[in-house]
């Protein structure tokens, strides 16, 4: 008797990038920013730009993950310090981006998770999002996984014409605000970690730390 083979359902994994998943990451950024979605870029970025970005973040125990579907870079996720002032040492703000092709198949979902687990576990307390007032995907997604709506912001952005709106959006990380922080560790200049180096990182979404 003839038997037909099951397809094996796709494994989604989401890791630390790497420099390997940049030029895919590029791509996937590239798409979203001419037609005016995510951030104001004042010249094209490359790949060095991107490259150099990961590695400052992951210097700061920041994630900067990838979402890869059997093999291929889908979406890609990451979180900076809020602001440089020390008084804003414990908060992120975080960005996500998935692969137009792959939208709404729950990547989304799963590189926030991620951002969120890999932040508390670092020790940050709050992490915020600017999110603009058209994109209704990415308010929906901010809200299912609690983040409030703390401010609107009209007008704050000029982009392809037009001005744009703003909602900036937060949620507590870890014990948030209930509990006084613990001390971050400090930043390391990572000498040859996995991650940040371009080897397979750590599944934990921070880089390891040179001692
Ligand atoms: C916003 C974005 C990251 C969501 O990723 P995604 O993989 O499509 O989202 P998921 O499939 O994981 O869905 C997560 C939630 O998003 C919302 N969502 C997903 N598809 C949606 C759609 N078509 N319409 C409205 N809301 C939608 C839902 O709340 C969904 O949760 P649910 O499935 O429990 O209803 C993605 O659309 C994207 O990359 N957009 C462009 C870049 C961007 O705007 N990034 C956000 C800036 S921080």
């Amino acid at each position: 008797m003839n038997e037909t083979p099951i397809p094996a359902a796709p494994t989604l994994i989401v890791r630390t990038s790497t420099d390997a998943d940049v030029e895919a990451m590029l791509a996937i950024y590239s798409h979203y920013i001419h037609r005016g979605i995510g951030d104001y870029e004042p010249e094209p970025l490359d790949e060095d730009d991107i490259k150099r970005r990961r590695k400052n973040m992951l210097n700061k125990r920041l994630p900067h993950v990838a979402a890869e579907l059997d093999g291929v870079v889908v979406g890609y996720a990451y979180a900076v310090p809020f602001r440089k002032r020390p008084a804003y040492r414990y908060a992120v703000k975080h960005s996500i981006y998935v692969h137009p092709d792959h939208l709404s198949a729950g990547i989304g979902r799963q590189l926030m998770q991620f951002l969120i687990d890999a932040c508390a576990a670092a020790g940050y307390r709050q992490m915020i999002g600017y999110i603009d007032a058209a994109n209704e995907r990415s308010l929906r997604l901010h809200e299912s996984f609690g983040f409030a709506r703390a401010g609107y912001l009209p007008a704050i952005g000029y982009k392809f014409g037009r001005w744009t709106d703003s909602v900036l959006v937060i949620r507590p990380l870890g014990e948030g605000s209930s509990t006084p922080p613990a001390p971050l560790p400090k930043k390391t200049k990572a000498k040859a970690p996995a991650a940040a180096a371009g080897g397979t990182g750590t599944e934990d979404g921070v880089a390891p730390v040179a001692s």
